[in-house]
């Protein structure tokens, strides 16, 4: 079970789970999104054709984000698995990996209704050093505004906003939702319900894994 998918709407809580998974079983967490802010933030050629669409709440294409998935998972410390967080994000990146060769193990979903999603995004907080993702509710960071794993400063995304939020779950229905039939036929897919507590969720995650908690 190394090499995992976590597939879910925004903020169904991938990052937070991915995170989880990979403290526990010494695999990378790697997340598209966070590349893509990193190339934004460094104002890199990549990021600068990225983020319009991401501002917007719109995917990045297909062929930028393969470039970087592909390039990423080549990495020494992806060679004994990882999480994929956020990608594939379009039938056209499923087949893509598939075309690398990539023999996916699982691939989870984290299911939490459109309501409970909106409410979780205004109160989210990453870390615009290492992108470690927060909640002032849920998941607060032991000092307010400082990320705990690495010291830098949180700060909400600025594709938080109540329409943007709107936005991102139209294109996750339209683009990623159809990924769900795409694995099942591949007997693949596991649905884990996100429940109202991080920790309640990780446990039945774990679970599904076969992870000792
Ligand atoms: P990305 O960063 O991947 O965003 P996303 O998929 O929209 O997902 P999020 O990061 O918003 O949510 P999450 O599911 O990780 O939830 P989290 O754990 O943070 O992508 C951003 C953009 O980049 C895209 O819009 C697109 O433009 C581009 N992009 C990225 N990948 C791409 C691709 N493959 N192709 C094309 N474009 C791509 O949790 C959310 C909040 O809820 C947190 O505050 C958390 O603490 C809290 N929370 C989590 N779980 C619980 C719980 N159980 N109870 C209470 N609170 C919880």
């Amino acid at each position: 079970m190394n090499k995992m998918i976590l597939l879910g709407a925004p903020g169904a809580g991938k990052g937070t789970q991915a995170e989880a998974i990979s403290d526990k079983l010494g695999i990378p967490q790697i997340s598209t999104g966070n590349m893509l802010r990193e190339a934004v933030k460094n104002g890199t050629e990549l990021g600068l054709k990225a983020k319009e669409a991401m501002d917007s709440g719109a995917l990045v294409s297909d062929d930028i984000v393969i470039g970087i998935l592909k390039d990423r998972i080549a990495e020494p410390d992806a060679a004994n698995g990882f999480i994929l967080d956020g990608f594939p994000r379009t039938v056209a990146q499923a087949e893509a990996l598939d075309t690398m060769g990539v023999a996916i193990d699982v691939v989870m979903e984290i299911a939490v209704p459109d309501e409970r999603i909106c409410a979780r995004m205004s109160g989210r907080r990453v870390c615009e050093s290492c992108g470690a993702s927060y909640h002032i509710e849920y998941k607060p960071t032991t000092v307010e505004g400082i990320c705990d794993k690495c010291g830098g400063k949180t700060v909400q995304r600025v594709d938080d906003t109540p329409e943007t939020v709107l936005s991102r779950l139209a294109v996750y229905q339209e683009k990623t939702a159809p990924l769900k039939d795409y694995y099942a036929k591949t007997g693949k897919l596991v649905t884990v319900e996100g429940q109202e507590e991080v920790a309640d969720t990780t446990k039945l995650v774990f679970k599904a894994l076969g992870v000792q908690d």
